[in-house]
């Protein structure tokens, strides 16, 4: 297979949709970005999405009799553009365990913790009421249950004696950005 097709699943800022987008126009990259969906028709990162010419896609949940069906056409779209690899980023919505089964091996997740510490919401808040010296980032593969499918890759960050939430989710962000499109491609290149 050549470069892969690659969907990005967002509900906000969309910074990391944002690195991924960019590291996809490096004609070196082993992807590409071929839609980015939403559950929020608000969410900051569409007009991004927009004005780089990638397609966009709306699913609310209020539109659907339930969560299986929001899902089912979550993934008729993803079917439809012929999607190799989705990633998910700061998509704040647990898909129903049918999707994620669906989608295996084709579905990760970059999460602001290290994990298997911290799952689920508060990571950088929840490091610093731990007094841990290290906190970071993980991409991991997503399974039915949440952010604990396998890692795929990590980066840690150091806690520093003044941080505050805030202070410290800015650092872990910006290895964030590093960090997805590196595990990204390293998947792509192992599975091709
Ligand atoms: C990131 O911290 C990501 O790890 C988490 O949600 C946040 C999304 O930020 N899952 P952005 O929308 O990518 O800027």
């Amino acid at each position: 297979m050549g470069i892969a097709r690659v969907a990005i699943l967002i509900s906000g800022r969309g910074s990391n949709m944002q690195s991924l987008v960019r590291a996809a126009e490096n004609p070196d990259y082993p992807a590409q970005i071929v839609g980015v969906i939403t559950n929020k028709p608000s969410a900051e990162g569409l007009k991004f999405a927009a004005a780089n010419k990638i397609a966009t896609a709306v699913f609310q949940m209020k539109n659907y009799a339930n969560k299986d069906e929001t899902d089912a056409a979550i993934s008729a779209q993803l079917t439809s553009w012929q999607v190799d690899m989705i990633c998910l980023a700061g998509f704040m919505r647990v898909f129903s365990a049918s999707f994620a089964n669906q989608w295996s091996g084709k579905l990760i997740n970059i999460h602001p913790s290290l994990l298997p510490k911290y799952k689920g919401l508060d990571t950088h808040s929840r490091a610093l009421a731990a007094g841990d010296t290290e906190h970071g980032c993980t991409v991991h593969h997503v399974i039915p249950s949440l952010d604990d499918g396998s890692p795929i890759a990590q980066t840690r960050v150091p806690v520093l004696p003044n941080d505050t939430a805030q202070t410290l989710a800015a650092r872990v962000l910006i290895e964030e950005h590093k960090l997805y499109p590196l595990a990204l491609s390293k998947l792509l290149t192992q599975k091709h």
